[in-house]
């Protein structure tokens, strides 16, 4: 069942090499009653779309490719009043657009505006994935997690303490390993989320008037292939860094010499802003050092040109950071997971 020195390259979509000294993949609950489970891995995989690997991985990877997708009922759509709420329990190792375009077959609604975001369903809650005005928090009614050192445990959403690309999981890391998750989504939707504005603009452009989740997601399709690379062709693990949330005065700031800054308001005093724009005005959109660069169209990406290590990419990234920090006086903080070191 386990096999060692097993190279990782293909397995995460930056395409960095390492090698797990050992790999186990997980394909059946039963295998977390096995002695493995009782500690923490060294490694937990999903889709490695989010992961940044500096080095090998000493001890145990485990590779999470648990299965299945489950119809748990249908219920009268809860506050909405449209539509029919229905919950599917799926399993963490299933790849995270293939449900998407799952529920879009089922004619189910809720994940069209998420289409096409690389990884895992048992790494979206990890991250609380998000894009063009939704986050998967939102759809999220439980996490079924193995609790190293304990069991098997569900927690409900309150537990998991979700915030914007953040959540209990990234807060406790080696604490839980998310092997489902429980989705409410709806049939019969009689509206869906054209918040973003580049989707109305995309809707506007396809000719759809009364857009369906699947018009959605074609209208989120074309945006995400206009600026974000596919990294089956150019490795990359898509916004390398957060948003930043800063005071307002920051805003103002840089408001003085860039009057047209974007900004998205948080609360009173804060908001955030894009760390694309901020690179890009820093004149870092299509820097490249060596076999590592930010993508021509959109600054936030980092891109591994062919051959990058782990350590190239941390080393252009500090770049990026020390620039951005002394052109704008703001901090990058890391979206990707460092693994080592
Ligand atoms: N911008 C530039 N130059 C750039 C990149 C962006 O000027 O090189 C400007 C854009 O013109 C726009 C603003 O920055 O005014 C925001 O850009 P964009 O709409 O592309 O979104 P983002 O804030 O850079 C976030 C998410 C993406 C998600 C998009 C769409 C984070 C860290 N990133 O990017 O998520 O797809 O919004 O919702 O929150 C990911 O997490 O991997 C990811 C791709």
């Amino acid at each position: 069942m386990i096999q060692h020195d097993v190279s990782l390259r293909g397995l995460n979509t930056f395409g960095l090499p390492s090698v797990a000294e050992s790999y186990l993949p997980l394909r059946d609950l039963a295998q977390l009653e096995s002695p493995h489970f009782r500690t923490t891995p060294a490694l937990v995989l999903g889709g490695g779309s989010n992961l940044l690997l500096r080095e090998n991985v000493p001890g145990l990877t485990v590779h999470v490719l648990l299965g299945g997708v489950q119809e748990l009922g249908a219920a009268a759509g809860a506050g909405s009043g449209t539509g029919t709420d229905v919950h599917l329990r799926v399993g963490g190792g299933v790849d995270w657009n293939q449900l998407v375009r799952y529920t879009l077959d089922q004619g189910l609604a809720g994940m069209e505006n998420l289409v096409l975001i690389p990884g895992t369903v048992g790494a979206s809650p990890v991250q609380n994935i998000g894009a063009y005005g939704a986050e998967v928090a939102d759809l999220i009614t439980a996490v079924h997690v193995w609790e190293y050192g304990h069991g098997a445990r569900t927690l409900r959403p309150d537990e998991c303490d979700f915030g914007y690309r953040d959540s209990r999981f990234k807060k406790e890391p080696g604490r839980f390993l998310i092997t489902a998750v429980d989705f409410r989504l709806q049939r019969n939707a009689s509206s869906v989320n054209t918040s973003y504005g580049a989707i109305i603009a995309e809707l506007e452009r396809l000719g759809v008037d009364q857009a369906t989740p699947a018009d959605v997601a074609l209208a989120v399709t074309n945006i995400r292939r206009s600026k974000l690379p596919d990294w089956f062709f150019l490795g990359n693990s898509g916004s390398f860094f957060k948003n930043p949330v800063v005071p307002k005065t920051t805003h103002e700031r840089i408001q003085q010499d860039y009057p047209q800054a974007p900004s998205y308001p948080i609360d009173t005093d804060h908001v955030k802003l894009p760390a694309g724009w901020l690179i890009d005005r820093a004149g870092l959109r299509g820097a490249r050092d060596g076999q590592v660069g930010t993508y021509a169209k959109q600054a936030l990406v980092m891109v591994n040109h062919g051959g990058a290590t782990g350590e190239d990419i941390l080393a252009f990234s500090s770049r990026v950071q020390t620039t951005v920090l002394e052109k704008f006086g703001v901090n990058l903080e890391r979206e990707v997971r460092l693994i080592g070191g």
